[in-house]
């Protein structure tokens, strides 16, 4: 199943595809496994300005502050969004800069991996490395995000809404509608 919608994408993905969505919302393991089938390059972009700056993101938002952060991930998407056959994971807050979001819109096929809220939570809520998330109401501050930028992965050409993450399905519902947008 897969293997066709592949070959319907093979010579059409003229752009990068970018995920966007929630902290958990599946995008850097779907990505890996979207990467795989497509015979792309997969990339992360939390993990490209780790490397980078050799600083675990955490840290680097309580020693720099959010804004370097987000200067940091602006110029790491615009150099994935530069590359041929990539699979762009982007962090959940790269659509906050108006920049990084026109970018994505513009140079990508940008496509919004957005699980409910219930499920989001369900997977993040023992993981302890996002700084966002680092307080006392976690699940409020969550809701909080989710509500400011909503609009702003709207804005994706594409959206998925699948709360079953297994790879198989998930990867398949993503290459149909990369399909069915590039038609
Ligand atoms: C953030 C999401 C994180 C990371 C940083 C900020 C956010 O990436 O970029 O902690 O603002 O939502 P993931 O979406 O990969 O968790």
């Amino acid at each position: 199943m897969i293997e066709k919608h592949t070959q319907s994408i093979a010579g059409n993905l003229k752009k990068p595809i970018a995920l966007v969505g929630m902290m958990g919302a599946g995008k850097s393991y779907i990505g890996q496994k979207l990467a795989k089938a497509l015979d792309c390059e997969f990339h992360d972009s939390d993990a490209c300005i780790e490397q980078q700056v050799g600083k675990a993101i955490a840290q680097i938002f309580s020693n720099d502050g959010e804004q370097a952060f987000r200067a940091m991930e602006q110029d790491v998407i615009y150099g994935l969004l530069s590359k041929k056959n990539v699979v762009i994971a982007t962090g959940g807050g790269a659509v906050t800069t108006s920049e990084t979001l026109g970018a994505l819109k513009q140079k990508g096929v940008m496509i919004w991996l957005n699980p409910s809220l219930d499920t989001i939570w369900s997977r993040i809520k023992d993981e302890g490395h996002r700084p966002l998330l680092d307080c006392d109401h976690p699940q409020d501050v969550l809701e909080n995000l989710m509500d400011k930028r909503r609009d702003l992965y709207a804005q994706a050409h594409i959206q998925i809404d699948d709360n079953v993450l297994t790879s198989e399905k998930s990867v398949e519902q993503v290459i149909k509608a990369i399909n069915e947008h590039l038609a």
